[in-house]
């Protein structure tokens, strides 16, 4: 099963120039929940906002190139192969240019829906066409933020 796994405002930004422009320690909690015993993939943007593995399995991270990462990381050059060829469950983590190339094979999407326009300059690229809600959470407030955790699958 490959799921991705992100936090979206309401205008499906992901992050500014700077990074992730919120702090939610609730949704930070649940995304390292999900994601600890299970291999997971980066682009390399946001591998270098990351000091160390944060999945207890597996850390890949994709660039076109071949790269010398730290202690922890894998590099792969194609990372759609790897999705083709990974026989285990992968959760597929960002950002927004790897969720762009690679959306065509997730079949889960764990989407935390912040309330709000946050300027976004990087976004989560069009999924309501191709997937349908099959869970949401209550609404939550956290560093005053509205928002909800959501499973989308794709459709058959
Ligand atoms: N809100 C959230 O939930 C969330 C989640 C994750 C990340 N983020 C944020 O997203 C931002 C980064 O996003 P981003 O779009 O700039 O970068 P990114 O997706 O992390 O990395 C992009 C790089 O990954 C490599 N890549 C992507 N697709 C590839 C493919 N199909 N094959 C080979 N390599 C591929 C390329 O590296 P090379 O240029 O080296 O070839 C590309 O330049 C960060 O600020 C991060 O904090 C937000």
């Amino acid at each position: 099963m490959i799921k991705f796994i992100v936090a979206i405002d309401e205008k499906n930004g992901l992050a500014d120039d700077n990074g992730i422009p919120w702090d939610l320690p609730e949704d930070k909690k649940y995304y390292r929940d999900k994601i600890k015993n299970t291999s997971v993939l980066m682009g390399y943007n946001t591998y270098t906002e990351n000091k160390s593995p944060m999945s207890g399995k597996l850390t890949y991270v994709a660039s076109r190139e071949s790269k010398q990462l730290k202690d922890g990381f894998i590099s792969v050059t194609d990372p759609a192969k790897l999705l083709d060829e990974i026989e285990e469950d992968i959760w597929v983590i960002g950002g927004a240019g790897l969720f762009s190339s690679l959306i065509d094979k997730a079949d889960e999407l764990y989407i935390t829906k912040l309330e709000g326009d946050f300027s976004c300059t990087k976004f989560f690229p069009d999924y309501s066409k191709d997937f349908e809600l099959v869970s949401e959470s209550e609404l939550k407030t956290d560093n005053s933020i509205n928002f909800r955790f959501t499973v989308y699958r794709r459709k058959k």
